[in-house]
């Protein structure tokens, strides 16, 4: 086995550092307190191809392998979650999507302004009665020969405001569960589609999560993904996907709040040393530590597994449950390491504890999650 990165995947990581640290990070307090979006930040990223890292180039994408796009997301998630969740929705659930299960024409018109970062998209899978329960969707497309209408509300769309094209799951026939369910390009600005309010949130404060409403909206035919009824498997399938990207911005608002505490506890005195040099600091960075890397390692796994086309449904959930845990744990007791300066906002730390939240809870909560593992265990 070899754990070996090679020269390009190494690259990909320095470039993603340096671009958190001298773009990112400048300003990374201030958009979270203003709930400001990173618009200026994700245009950069496009134009270094963060938007778009395993699209084939001839889409417009850079052409990467998945473990690739893991390095990328831990090192920008360290220093800026908000605008990593941008970057794990546009490359994961929307660009994916559209080049596995997207037609020619379909690649053509929006695939590759998403994958070169012109444009940014939204997956919209979540409604108000249906968050976990997917299969309930109460948004419905009526089939009217040429095009479909489309009527219902999502919510807590990840850059609802900021998308241009927004992939829409829909109930399409009732009578027939996961099966009368499909996926639809829905343009903004299309008549009946409006945008609701931007959502007050505790973490990720810099993204912008909008619910949407969708009144009689006309969504012509070939904006339909896949055959019909592929919706929910498509969601299905796009979101395995994603669960890695979101299972890697896990391991970096870990990693990030991690480094952050070990260099403090090797400056803070008290008691007449470095607090690292007291036992209940240096078992907790100990912890911290191994939790990591056992979360990079499954990361690696599942993006693995997907680069050798094997089925990581499995891994990507597992990947997504631990890391998510272990960024809950680690950022809280990077807070706790910091004392009185982790509670205040130039630290960094507790912006990190606020970020991790999400974590557990989007694309799949931690239940979800170990649903998909306890199913596939007993399923033998
Ligand atoms: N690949 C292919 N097909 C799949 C699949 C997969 N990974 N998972 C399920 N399916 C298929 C099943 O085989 C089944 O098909 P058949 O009827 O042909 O057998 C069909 O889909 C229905 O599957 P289930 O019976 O397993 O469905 P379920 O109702 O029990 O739900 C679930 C399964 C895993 C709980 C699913 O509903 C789920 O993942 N829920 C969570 C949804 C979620 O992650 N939401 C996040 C919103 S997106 C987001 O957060 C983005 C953002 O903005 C950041």
């Amino acid at each position: 086995m070899n754990f070996n990165l090679t020269e390009e995947q190494l690259m990909i990581r320095d470039a993603a550092r340096d671009f958190a640290n001298n773009e990112l990070l400048p300003g990374v307090i201030e958009r979270d307190e203003k709930q400001q979006f990173p618009a200026e930040q994700v245009k950069k990223m496009g134009e270094l191809g963060f938007l778009g890292m395993m699209v084939d180039p001839k889409y417009g994408g850079s052409g990467l392998d998945t473990v690739s796009y893991v390095l990328a997301m831990e090192e920008i998630s360290k220093i800026d979650a908000s605008a990593s969740v941008v970057m794990s929705v546009n490359n994961s659930l929307v660009c994916w999507g559209l080049e596995h299960f997207g037609t020619e024409e379909q690649k053509q018109k929006y695939l590759i302004p998403l994958a070169t970062g012109q444009i940014i998209g939204a997956f919209c899978l979540s409604e108000p009665e249906a968050g976990s329960d997917a299969t309930s969707q109460k948004t419905t497309a009526i089939d009217k020969g040429d095009h479909y209408l489309l009527n219902g509300t999502k919510n807590w769309i990840t850059n609802g405001n900021s998308a241009s094209v927004y992939l829409v799951i829909a109930q399409t026939d009732a009578e027939k569960g996961a099966k009368g369910i499909n996926a639809f390009i829905v343009e903004k600005g299309m008549d009946g589609f409006l945008i609701g309010n931007k959502e007050n949130k505790l973490g990720i404060r810099g993204s912008d999560t909008h619910s949407l409403m969708f009144t009689d909206v006309k969504v012509p035919k070939e904006n339909r993904i896949g055959e019909d009824g592929f919706g929910f498997k498509f969601a299905m399938k796009t979101l395995a996907g994603g669960r890695i990207g979101i299972a890697s911005q896990a391991l970096g608002i870990a990693s990030g709040a991690y480094e952050l505490a070990l260099k403090y506890s090797k400056q803070r005195k008290s008691f007449g040393k470095e607090i690292s040099k007291h036992q209940a600091i240096a078992f907790k960075l100990a912890d911290m530590e191994t939790q990591i890397e056992a979360a990079r390692l499954l990361c690696l796994k599942a993006a693995w597994e997907k680069d050798q086309k094997l089925n990581y449904d499995l891994s990507s959930a597992k990947a997504k449950l631990f890391a998510a845990e272990t960024a809950m744990q680690v950022t809280i007791e990077a807070v706790q390491i910091h004392g009185g300066y982790g509670f205040v906002k130039e630290y960094h730390v507790e912006r990190l504890m606020r970020d991790a939240k999400i974590t557990q809870i989007y694309e799949g909560t931690s239940e979800i999650q170990k649903i998909v593992i306890s199913r596939s265990i007993l399923s033998d």
